[in-house]
């Protein structure tokens, strides 16, 4: 385990189960994690409760209290700033962010998404691949920019959709790899071993297997 852990801001919209899945990792020791702060859009997201019960801060920070775009993403930016995040997950929260936070932590910020992409981008991806019938989809960790499920491609893992696979079952199968993946990525971060080299995202191997 690291001396120093890597402090997280996460920013979700909703239920937070990959919040829950990086809380878990970090408080079982596995990963040199800690959820500094929880950032929500939305009130009534259940992440914030998931915070409150792991006694990590949750801010709402509520996009119709501010005028413009730019100062909504301040206020997200002196959020993460105030609580020394070192680096900013995306974890469901479903709204572009702003540049006032990507210049502020660049390529610092990280985002998951439930599809391979670049294919089937967009807040319904394990839908899209479904109803467009591939056989092969799964999960995709990448570095955050101002377009949606963008940047470079840092982790994928494939899920196969079997033959009578429901869309409950894929569902149930995706977000199983998430909460392993997420937290997997997050400790390759905590080792200092993911870097960028134009469009391509580099990690190092483990220390154990330097050796
Ligand atoms: C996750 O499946 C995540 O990959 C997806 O939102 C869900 C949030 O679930 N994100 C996107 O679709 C981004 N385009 P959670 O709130 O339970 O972690």
């Amino acid at each position: 385990m690291a001396d120093k852990k890597l402090r997280v801001g996460v920013l979700i919209s909703g239920s937070g189960t990959n919040l829950q899945s990086i809380i878990d990792a970090a408080y079982a020791g596995e990963i040199d994690v800690e959820v500094a702060v929880v950032i929500s859009n939305r009130q009534e997201a259940r992440g914030l409760e998931r915070a409150e019960k792991a006694h990590i801060p949750g801010v709402w920070i509520d996009r119709t209290a501010h005028k413009t775009f730019h100062s909504y993403n301040m206020a997200i930016r002196d959020a993460l700033k105030e609580h020394k995040v070192d680096l900013v997950v995306m974890a469901g929260y479903m709204r572009l962010l702003g540049t006032e936070v990507l210049k502020e932590y660049p390529n610092r910020v990280i985002n998951i998404h439930p599809a391979l992409l670049p294919s089937f981008p967009g807040a319904s991806g394990i839908q899209d691949a479904f109803d467009y019938g591939v056989k092969l989809t799964g999960v995709t960790v990448h570095f955050a920019n101002e377009k949606f499920d963008d940047g470079p491609i840092i982790a994928q893992m494939p899920v196969r959709i079997a033959e009578d696979d429901a869309i409950e079952d894929l569902e149930a199968k995706i977000h199983a790899i998430e909460h392993r993946l997420y937290p997997e990525v997050l400790q390759m971060f905590a080792q200092g071993r993911v870097s960028i080299e134009g469009r391509i995202a580099r990690i190092a191997p483990h220390p154990s297997e330097t050796r």
